[in-house]
């Protein structure tokens, strides 16, 4: 079995850092969403899942939550351009308020496709929230409401997000060790 934990080269954001944030986020969608009795999350699988079940639980009005499967990237560490749906929400969005939870922002390509998509539902609102963003590789120009954290241009793992379906476990965001990328012509 493969040792996921000699492969960490650094720890970018540790965990109780992650959870004061996380913490701090919600009262500020509570704040922004206090006149409205309907909120949705939707939580774009596979990465935002940690996060989703954090920021869910760290909520302490009432919301509904659904999911959304989307694929981009190969097996690589950049994106290979096209995006697709490939597990759609359960149940339509029209006249929700609609809040988008995302694990991290790179070229802005899935966020782009995914707003795009949902608002041709016809939702009363629409919100985007990511923990991560990567404002240096940004290729498509997305408004972003909540911002967890802005991060250098570095691939990162950990708290639901992976290399090559590995390392989703780890409780905080980190940095790989370049050999664990050396198999793949980058
Ligand atoms: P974008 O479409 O280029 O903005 O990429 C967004 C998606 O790519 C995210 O939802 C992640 O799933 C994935 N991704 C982007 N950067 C990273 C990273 O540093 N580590 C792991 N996944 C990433
Ligand atoms: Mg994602």
């Amino acid at each position: 079995m493969r040792d996921i934990w000699s492969d960490i080269d650094n720890v970018l954001i540790d965990e109780i850092t992650l959870q004061t944030r996380i913490k701090a986020m919600a009262t500020q969608i509570e704040a922004d969403y206090a006149g409205k009795d309907d909120l949705l999350l939707i939580c774009v699988l596979k990465g935002a899942f940690m996060f989703l079940s954090d920021i869910s639980r760290a909520l302490k009005r009432a919301h509904s939550v659904d999911f959304m499967g989307i694929s981009s990237y190969g097996k690589g560490t950049t994106s290979k351009g096209a995006v697709q749906i490939i597990m759609d929400l359960k149940a339509p969005i029209e006249d929700r308020n609609v809040l988008i939870v995302e694990d991290i922002i790179d070229s802005g390509r899935t966020l782009d496709y995914m707003t795009r998509s949902l608002m041709a539902r016809s939702p009363a609102s629409l919100r985007i929230c990511t923990l991560l963003n990567k404002p240096a590789r940004r290729e498509i120009d997305v408004q972003v409401d909540y911002v967890g954290f802005d991060i250098p241009d570095e691939f990162v793992v950990g708290y639901g997000l992976d290399f090559d379906e590995l390392y989703r476990n780890l409780p905080f965001i980190a940095v790989l060790k370049p050999q664990v990328f050396a198999h793949l012509l980058l």
